[in-house]
Formats: C-alpha cells, structure tokens, sequence
C-alpha cells in the first residue's frame, strides 16, 4: 500500500497546483481601487486554509492587515509554520489566524473579505448562504468589498477527471458525481508524486452545491448587498483564458471556466 501523505506533502501540492495569492491580491487591489478610489488595507480570508494569502497580502506593506478563519486546526498548523513563520517579526504581528466559524460574529471589520476556492459551495441550502453572505456584509466597512471566485461550465457537472501536470506531481480534479436534481457534486483531488509514480487518491475530497452565477447575484442582493459586479475571462489568441478578468455580463458557454464576483454592501 502506498504510503499515505505528511500533511506538509498534501499542503504543498495543493498549494503548488490549485493556488495563486499573488494574482488574486493583484485582481483585488486593482478593482477595489477602481470601485472605491482608495487602496484596500485589511483584509479577511474566510475558509483560509493555510493562509497563504492573507499572509502574502500582510507582506504588501507596513499599513496592511489580515484576519484569517477556518474550523480546522490542520491546514492553520501548516500556515502558521510555512507562511507565517517566513514573514518577518513585525509583519507576523499584523496577521491573525482565527481558529473558527466564518458564520460567527468577530470584533473587527474589514475593508475586504474573500472567500476564494469556492468554499462557500459547502453550504448547500439557500437559506444558509443567505444566512453567510448577510455575516459578511456586517463585518465589512461600509466601503468594503466582498469577493469569491466561482466555477463552471458544461464539464464540471459531469464525472470527469482532468489532470495537470506539474514538476514534481500530477494534479487531479476529479468531479465524481453530479445530481442535476439538487445540483449536488461530489469532487476529489487526487495527486500523482512523480519520484515514485504513486497516485495518491481523494486527498481532499468536495461534497458541494454547484452555484450558478445568476444565482449567487440574487442571493447577494436577498442578503443585503447593494450592487454586485462580475467579471469574465479576457482569451489569448489560441483561445485559452489570459487571466485578465474585466467586469461584463458577456460570456461563452465554454467547457471549463473560472470567474469572481465583487458585492458592495
Ligand atoms: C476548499 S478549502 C479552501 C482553502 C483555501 N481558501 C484555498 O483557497 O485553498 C475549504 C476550507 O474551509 C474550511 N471550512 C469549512 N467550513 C468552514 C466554516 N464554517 N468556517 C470556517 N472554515 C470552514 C475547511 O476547514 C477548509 O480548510
């Protein structure tokens, strides 16, 4: 039997296929300085996982903060070691990693909270994403921002798996079930090590509600945002996403796609 993954192992390959702080604080920082004039300072990651963004985001400058929260106590040892622990002294002082519930009430607000990795599609009922997007709007200034990234297409709701290959490792997404009656998805990350050609299966496992764009923008609105934006994908010339995400309501009905959307309170 292969021999299970270290937890550092499992949180360096996902972070090495699935995650890209930089470019998410760059898309942040551009349309929150567009929609409010001004450069977003504090920031809370819900769902942070091993924060490494809220880490990176602390790293910007002295004037930056974060907050990041999640339930588990795993992923948050990770960060604290391999994210918190490399930055210096008085940077480590600006974050906080809060062990808990991201429907909880908290003592501070923030100018943005992002729920990124689309972590929110745990909450399969409307009433409860409701119930989380209203305990986000409390928490942010009243000129904050609230970001999530969503995902979609004609092939995520289908079994599937797809893979990538990286470096070191194989990454796979495999979507295992999908009822389109209730929109319930069962997905699977699983990863091949290249040294020893081991796969390693259902390392993380996703049993989600797949959200639909329109969906969530009337949601948004139930829970008291005042206006939402979202964005699409620009395409390179072989027709691949560019990673240059403009606000429209224009896009194609393509196979795979990832997107955000900002909701102002
Ligand atoms: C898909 S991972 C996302 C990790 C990270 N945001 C990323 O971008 O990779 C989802 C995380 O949400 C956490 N989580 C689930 N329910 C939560 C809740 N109600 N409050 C806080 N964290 C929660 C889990 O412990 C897990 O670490």
């Amino acid at each position: 039997m292969a021999k299970k993954l270290t937890r550092d192992e499992k949180y360096v390959l996902y972070e090495g296929s699935v995650q890209n702080p930089e470019a998410d604080i760059a898309f942040i920082n551009r349309e929150f300085k567009k929609i409010r004039g001004k450069e977003p300072l504090v920031l809370r990651e819900d769902f942070c996982g091993t924060g490494s963004m809220a880490c990176a985001w602390v790293a910007q400058s002295k004037k930056h903060k974060a907050h990041g929260i999640d339930l588990d106590m795993e992923p948050i040892s990770y960060g604290v070691q391999n994210h918190l622990f490399k930055l210096d002294e008085e940077e480590q002082t600006r974050m906080e990693f809060i062990l808990g519930n991201v429907m909880a009430s908290y003592d501070f607000k923030t100018d943005v909270i992002v729920a990124f990795n689309f972590s929110y599609f745990l909450f399969k009922q409307r009433a409860d994403l409701v119930k989380y997007f209203t305990q986000v709007k409390k928490h942010l200034k009243k000129d904050g921002a609230f970001f999530i990234d969503l995902f979609g297409g004609t092939e995520t709701r289908k079994p599937l798996e797809e893979s990538v290959k990286h470096k070191s490792h194989t990454y796979y997404w495999d979507c295992d079930k999908y009822n389109p009656l209730t929109a319930d998805v069962l997905y699977y990350i699983h990863f091949k090590t290249h040294k020893d050609q081991v796969k390693h299966e259902k390392v993380f496992k996703y049993d989600w509600r797949m959200w639909d764009a329109r969906e969530l923008l009337d949601i948004l609105k139930d829970a008291g945002f005042s206006e939402t934006l979202i964005y699409w994908e620009g395409v390179d010339k072989d027709g691949t996403g560019n990673g240059v995400f403009k606000q429209s309501l224009k896009a194609e009905n393509c196979e795979s796609w990832v997107t955000y959307i900002c909701a102002l309170p």
